[in-house]
């Protein structure tokens, strides 16, 4: 029989994978007051197989970092300590599992901000509110761009967050720079009209991320470091007139600190005769880097193995389908028929439905 590309095995730093099928960040909303649930612990060990990575939902460095209900922290000993049980359970089951480092910055509002302060950005331009999918409308609160020297402050809590997440027992930590979140609203060039070190240039835009890079390497090493990228989306009003000149300034950065791992979100996907198609924009990205590639954004099982078999990525990202699908690579090996995702039960805050109770193929056949 043929190889299928996505299960043959791959050797990631010092971690021996299994097969190249990853499970994205995917934010639940489920972790009540910031605070890693039991619940996490089944939802997280159903998606683990031996020699499989996992990456957990964007989980907040500091209290200026939260925008959503119920996503859960990393900045207290009650947080280190809630993530145990869930890191362990994946373990037990012989999975790989890394923490995303997140800040949201100026995505959010006064509610989630400690003493009802503004959130802090880059930048004092708002965004402007937001009408989301059940028609609901999200307002944000004008932000505080951060002084010169406030900055220091917001890369040591990355840094704190990173030492705590190994202290949880997580393999390593995966660095939110995605998605219109403050990294990212530090680094395009329309969310950043700085005027000091931190903007103008791109090498200016870019040393915010870089300086949280550095100082998480100090911390854990860079062996236990990977880091999420956006260059080409446009979330959150955070787009860049050059996205893949500031997409290889950045690979090319990091190549200097040996990080393990670049993740990259393709660009937005377009239709072409009837079918989805993902545009493919991250070779010269993934050629420039020397560490592990991984890239998301609207795989398929036919997708993810041609991109492996070409050699486009080292490992493949799903979202959605391993949300729905919690034996995704079982499922991808036997080329069984997946289950549907049901987007409105995305972000609810039950323990069960839409979380833990996606059938496994056993149950669904
Ligand atoms: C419910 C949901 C929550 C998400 N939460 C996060 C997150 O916490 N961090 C992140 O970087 N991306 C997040 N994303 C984006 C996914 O990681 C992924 O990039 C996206 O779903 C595209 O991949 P897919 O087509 O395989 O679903 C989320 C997506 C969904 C659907």
């Amino acid at each position: 029989m043929e190889p299928i590309p996505l299960m043959t095995p791959y050797k990631m730093g010092k971690f021996d994978l299994s097969h190249r099928v990853v499970l994205a960040p995917l934010t639940r909303q489920r972790s009540y007051g910031y605070v890693p649930q039991p619940h996490a612990i089944l939802y997280y060990s159903q998606r683990a197989t031996k020699g499989g990575l996992l990456i957990a939902e964007g989980t907040g460095v500091s209290d200026t970092a939260q925008g959503f209900t119920d996503s859960p922290g990393i900045w207290t000993k009650e947080h280190v300590e809630a993530w145990k049980p869930i890191v362990d359970a994946v373990h037990k089951k012989g999975g790989i599992f890394f923490c995303q480092m997140a800040h949201v910055g100026r995505v959010s509002n006064y509610d989630y901000q400690p003493n009802g302060q503004a959130p802090i950005s880059s930048t004092d331009k708002q965004i402007p509110p937001q009408t989301q999918l059940d028609g609901t409308v999200t307002e944000y609160s004008p932000p505080h761009g951060l002084t010169t020297n406030e900055i220091p402050d917001i890369v040591n809590d990355f840094r704190l967050a990173a030492r705590n997440a190994i202290e949880a027992g997580f393999d390593g930590v995966e660095i939110h720079g995605a998605h219109g979140f403050l990294i990212e609203q530090f680094m395009k060039d329309s969310s950043n009209s700085r005027t000091d070190k931190y903007g103008g240039s791109l090498e200016n835009r870019c040393r915010f991320a870089l300086e949280i890079v550095e100082a998480i390497c100090n911390e854990i090493g860079p062996d236990r470091v990977g880091i999420r990228l956006s260059p080409f989306t446009d979330y959150m009003e955070c787009f860049d007139s050059d996205p893949e000149t500031l997409g290889m300034y950045m690979v090319q950065s990091l190549n200097k600190f040996n990080i393990l791992y670049c993740h990259m979100i393709e660009p937005r996907m377009t239709i072409v005769e009837g079918r989805y198609h993902i545009p493919h924009r991250l070779s010269l990205m993934r050629k420039a880097f020397n560490g592990t590639f991984l890239a998301a954004g609207g795989y398929d099982r036919e997708e993810g193995n041609k991109v492996v078999a070409e050699g486009y990525t080292d490992l493949v990202v799903y979202g959605r389908l391993f949300l729905a699908n919690p034996d995704l690579p079982r499922r991808f090996e036997l080329n069984a028929p997946l289950n549907k995702y049901n987007r409105l039960t995305f972000y609810t805050s039950d323990p069960v439905e839409g979380y833990t109770d996606y059938p496994f193929l056993e149950e669904s056949t």
